[in-house]
C-alpha cells in the first residue's frame, strides 16, 4: 500500500529551492495591485477622538485610506462580534485603526505616517494579576468536576497548595499573515489568504462586504507555517484586503511585516493557576482543586475552546478520583490570544506536571515513579467522563522508553556526575503525554473532498484541509493512491478552495488527516466501486472479485489484468461518472459544553519522552544533552512526515518552556502596553544550537487505531508536550544544587535567568 510508505513532503523540493509559492508571491500575477499598510495605535487603551485621513491622500502614490465609512456590511473581523475592524476605541497597543492603500508599499507606509489620529488615553489592564484583581473577565466560566474534591482534600493525608504562571508564545511562522484580494466584473470577490480556515475567512469577508458566501471565494495555497496562529486571525486581514479591492476595483495585497505581525496578532494564551492537591501516604493522587485563568487579550477569539481544552487536559495521564477545576478568561489590553499548537492542552497539562514535579521531593518519591504510579488504568475515565481507552499503550510506551533511553543506568550516572561536580549539575526527567483527538465541538468533526479521475487515469484531489508544512497534502495523496490502487505519481493535489469543498472546518486540532483522509477515502471508494463493475464486465468476474493495486486492475482467478487507465477509458465510454464528492464525520462523539461532560474525543494520542540536561551554576545557562521519545501515531500514514512532526513539535514545546519569553512594557509611562519583544532580536527562538545534542525518535509499533483512516493517528500537536521532560529535567538539575528534598519552583518559561534564580534558591536552602 502507498500509505505507510516513507516519502518526502510533497513540496519538499520546492520548499528547499525557494520555488514554492506563498500567498504574497502571487502579487506578481495581479497587475495594478495596491499595497496596504496599517496605522497602528500607540496606546494600550484609548478612545479615538479624531481621525484625519486627508493629509495621507496628499502623499504621492496614496490611493485611499480605508476607514469604517467604507464598510458595506458589518464592521467586525471576528465571529463573536467583539472585534471592530475599524475601532472607535483602541484596546491594545499596536491595534490598526485604519489602513492606507498605495501604489507601492513605500507610498502606503508614508501615507500611514501622514494620517492624523488623536487619542484620549484610558486606564489599561495588562497582566493576569491586574485582571484578576480588577475582576476583568470575558466569556463563560466553565468547571470540570467529578466527585467531591473539597471533602477529599480535607481527608487527604498529604496536601499541598501552589500557584503557577505560564508564559505565552509567539507563533513565529516564517510566513507572516498575508492576503491578496481581487474582484471580478460581477463584483465577486476572490481572496487568496494564508489561512487555516478558508470557510471562516470566507464568512467574515462576506459579512464585512455585505455579500453572501456564494459571492466570495477563498483559496489557501499553502502556508509557511501557521501553528494555530492562522486559525482565526487571518479573517479580519483578509476582509481589509477584500474591502480595499471592492472599494478601488483593483487587487489589494496585505502582508504584515514581522513586527506588525508580532504586535497585531494573537499568541499562545498566558495562564495563571492556583492549585490545591491531595495525596495518600504512598503518593497516590486523591484530589485536585484548581482555578485556571487564561489571558484572552482584548477579545474572545478562540479563548473559550482553548480554555475548554485546558480544563480537559489538567489530568494529563493521571487518574485523579475527585476533581474540581474552574476556568475563566481574563480580558486584558493585549493582542487577542488565540490557538497555538496544543490549543490550551499544554497549559492545562503543565499544571499537573508542575504539581508532580514540585510534590515529588516533598513526598520523598522519585518524580518518574510518582508519575508512573498515578497513570490511568484500563477501565478508568477522565473527570469529564470519557473512558481512557487503550491506556495500556501508554504503560508499554513508558516501559519501552525506559529501555531505549537506558533510564535507570543513566539516572545513576547523573547522580554520580552531580556528586562529583560542584558548579555544574545534570538532570534526567521522564514525562508522559495523553492528548485528546477531535474538536471538542462535535459539529466541527466533519470534512469533505472532491476527487476527479481524468480519462487518462490521472487523479486530482480537492479536500477541505489546508497545508501549513505539516504534510497533510502528502498524506492525502497517499490515501488516494491507496484507495484507488494507483501509483502515487499519478495523484495530484489542487489548492484548497471554498468553491470546491464548502463549509469546511479549520485544519486544526491535529485532525486534518483523520477528517480529510476519511473524506478523500470515501470519494475514492465511490469511484472504485463504479470502476469495479466496469472492470468486472471486461474481466468476466464478479465485481467483488476485482482488485486494484499499483495502477493495474485484476480479477481473482484471472490471468491477465487491465491498466487502471484502460478501465477508466471504458468507464468513460460507458458513461460512468469519474468524479465523486466524499464526506466523513467522526462517529461516537458527544459533548455537553455546559456541564463539561461527555466523550469529546475519538481517541487519545500517547507518548513519552526522557530528557537529560546540564545546568551551569554560575549563569543558569543550560545544554540539552539527549532526548529519547517513544510516540504513538497509530499505523503511520507517512512515517517521515510523522517523524518531522514529532521532532518539530518537541522543539517548539521546548522553546515555549525555556527560551521564548514575551515581555510587555508594564510601566505607567507612554509606552505602557507596548510589546517589548517585537522581533527576532529580542524574542529568542530555538535554533540548531538549542536542539538536544542527541535526539532519538521511535514510532510505537503495532499501533493500529481502529476506526481511523488506515489505522493511523493524529500527530500535529501531541508531541509538543513531550517537552515537559525538558522543563522537569531543568528542575531536577537545579534541585541538585540544594539539599535533598528541597522543592524547586521554576518559572515558565525556564529561561537561563529563571534557572539561575531557582539554583540560588536551592543553594540558599542548604
Ligand atoms: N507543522 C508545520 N510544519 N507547520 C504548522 O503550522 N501546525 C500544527 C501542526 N503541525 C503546524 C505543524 C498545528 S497547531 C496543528 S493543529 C496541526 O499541524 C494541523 O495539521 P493536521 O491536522 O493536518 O495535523
Ligand atoms: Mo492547531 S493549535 O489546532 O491549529
Amino acid at each position: 500500500a502507498v500509505v505507510g510508505r516513507t516519502v518526502s513532503h510533497e513540496s519538499a523540493d520546492l520548499h528547499v529551492t525557494g520555488a514554492a509559492l506563498y500567498t504574497d508571491d502571487l502579487l506578481a500575477r495581479a497587475p495594478g495591485v495596491l499595497h496596504a499598510w496599517p496605522v497602528q495605535a500607540p496606546h494600550a487603551h484609548a478612545r479615538l477622538t479624531a481621525l484625519r485621513t486627508a493629509p495621507a491622500l496628499g502623499v504621492d502614490g496614496v490611493v485611499t485610506v480605508l476607514t469604517a465609512a467604507d464598510v458595506r456590511g458589518v464592521n467586525d473581523g471576528g465571529i463573536h462580534h467583539d472585534e471592530p475592524l475599524f475601532p472607535d476605541e483602541v484596546c491594545y497597543a499596536g491595534q490598526a485603526v485604519c489602513w492606507v492603500l498605495g501604489e507601492s508599499l513605500e507610498a502606503a507606509r508614508k501615507g500611514s505616517d501622514a494620517v492624523e489620529v488623536e487619542y484620549e488615553p484610558l486606564p489599561s489592564i495588562l497582566t493576569l494579576r491586574e485582571a484578576i484583581d480588577a475582576g476583568s473577565f470575558q466569556g463563560q466560566q466553565p468547571t470540570v468536576s467529578r466527585g467531591d474534591a473539597a471533602a477529599a482534600l480535607e481527608r487527604a493525608p498529604r496536601r499541598f497548595t501552589g500557584e503557577l504562571e505560564i508564559g505565552g508564545q509567539e507563533h513565529f511562522y516564517l510566513e507572516t499573515h498575508a492576503a491578496l484580494a481581487q474582484v471580478d466584473e460581477a463584483g465577486q470577490v476572490f481572496v487568496q489568504s494564508s489561512t487555516q480556515h478558508p470557510s471562516e475567512t470566507q464568512e467574515i469577508v462576506a459579512h464585512v462586504l455585505g455579500l453572501s458566501s456564494s459571492e466570495v471565494t477563498v483559496q489557501s495555497l499553502r502556508m509557511g507555517g501557521a501553528f494555530g496562529g492562522k486559525e482565526m486571525q487571518p479573517h479580519g486581514l483578509a476582509a481589509v484586503a477584500a474591502l480595499g479591492a471592492v472599494t478601488t476595483g483593483r487587487p489589494v495585497r496585505l502582508r504584515l511585516t514581522r513586527t506588525q505581525d508580532m504586535t497585531m496578532t494573537g499568541k499562545r494564551h498566558p495562564f495563571h493557576a492556583t492549585w490545591d492537591v491531595g495525596f495518600d501516604d504512598e503518593g497516590r493522587l486523591l484530589a485536585l482543586r484548581a482555578t485556571l485563568t487564561a489571558d484572552g487579550g482584548w477579545s474572545l477569539d478562540l479563548s473559550q475552546p482553548v480554555l475548554g481544552r485546558a480544563l480537559c487536559h489538567v489530568d494529563n495521564a493521571y487518574f485523579i478520583p475527585d476533581v474540581e477545576v474552574h476556568g475563566r478568561i481574563a480580558k486584558t489590553n493585549k493582542t487577542s490570544q488565540t490557538a497555538f499548537r496544543g490549543f490550551g492542552g499544554p497549559q492545562g497539562m503543565l499544571v499537573i506536571e508542575d504539581i508532580l514535579g514540585r510534590c515529588a521531593p516533598a513526598l520523598g518519591i522519585d518524580p518518574a515513579a510518582l508519575r508512573r504510579q498515578n497513570f490511568y488504568l484500563p477501565g478508568q475515565s477522565t473527570p469529564y467522563a470519557q473512558p481512557v481507552r487503550h491506556v495500556e499503550r501508554l504503560h508499554e510506551i513508558w516501559q519501552q522508553l525506559a529501555d531505549r533511553a537506558d533510564v535507570a543506568r543513566r539516572q545513576a550516572a547523573v547522580e554520580a556526575f552531580n556528586a562529583g561536580h560542584e558548579h555544574v549539575k545534570r538532570g534526567l526527567a521522564v514525562t508522559p503525554v495523553k492528548f485528546g483527538i477531535s474538536f471538542n465541538l462535535t459539529a466541527f468533526n466533519q470534512a469533505g473532498a472532491l476527487v476527479h479521475v481524468y480519462k487518462d487515469g490521472s487523479v486530482l484531489i480537492n479536500h477541505g484541509g489546508t497545508e501549513m508544512g505539516q504534510g497533510l497534502h502528502t498524506k492525502m495523496r497517499q490515501v488516494a493512491a491507496t484507495a484507488l490502487g494507483v501509483p502515487l505519481e499519478t495523484v495530484r493535489l489542487a489548492p484548497t478552495r471554498t468553491d470546491k469543498v464548502p463549509n469546511t472546518s479549520a485544519t486544526a486540532a491535529s485532525s486534518g488527516a483523520d477528517l480529510n483522509g476519511g473524506a478523500v477515502k470515501n470519494a475514492c471508494e465511490q469511484i472504485r466501486t463504479r470502476l469495479a463493475e466496469v472492470a468486472a464486465r471486461r474481466l468476466g468476474v464478479h465485481p467483488g472479485d476485482v482488485r486494484f493495486g499499483d495502477g493495474t486492475v485484476t480479477g481473482l482467478g484471472t490471468e491477465t489484468g487491465l491498466s487502471f487507465a484502460e478501465v477508466v477509458g471504458t468507464a468513460y465510454t460507458d458513461r460512468v461518472p469519474l468524479f465523486a464528492a466524499g464526506y466523513y464525520r467522526t462517529e461516537g462523539l458527544h459533548w455537553d459544553s455546559t456541564r463539561m461532560q461527555g466523550e469529546p474525543f475519538k481517541y487519545f494520542a500517547y507518548g513519552a519522552a526522557a530528557t537529560e540536561v546540564e545546568v551551569d551554576g554560575f549563569t543558569g545557562a543550560y545544554r540539552f544533552l539527549r532526548t529519547d521519545i517513544v510516540h504513538d501515531v497509530g499505523d503511520s500514514l507517512s512515517p517521515l512526515v510523522d517523524r518531522g512532526q514529532i521532532e518539530g513539535g518537541f522543539v517548539q514545546g521546548a522553546g515555549w518552556l525555556t527560551l521564548e519569553e514575551l515581555r510587555w512594557d508594564l510601566s505607567d509611562g507612554p509606552g505602557r502596553g507596548r510589546l517589548a519583544t517585537q522581533a527576532a532580536s529580542t524574542y529568542k527562538l530555538p535554533s540548531f544550537s538549542e536542539m538536544p545534542e542527541e535526539l532519538n525518535v521511535h514510532l510505537y509499533e503495532r499501533a493500529t487505531e481502529p476506526g481511523v483512516v488506515y489505522g493511523s493517528k493524529a500527530v500535529g500537536e501531541p508531541p509538543l508536550m513531550l517537552a515537559f521532560s525538558v522543563r522537569e529535567a531543568l528542575r531536577q538539575a537545579a534541585s541538585a544544587f540544594g539539599p535533598p528534598g528541597h522543592v524547586v519552583q521554576l518559572a515558565s518559561p525556564a529561561t537561563p535567568e529563571a534557572v539561575y534564580w531557582a539554583i540560588e534558591d536551592a543553594r540558599a536552602a542548604v
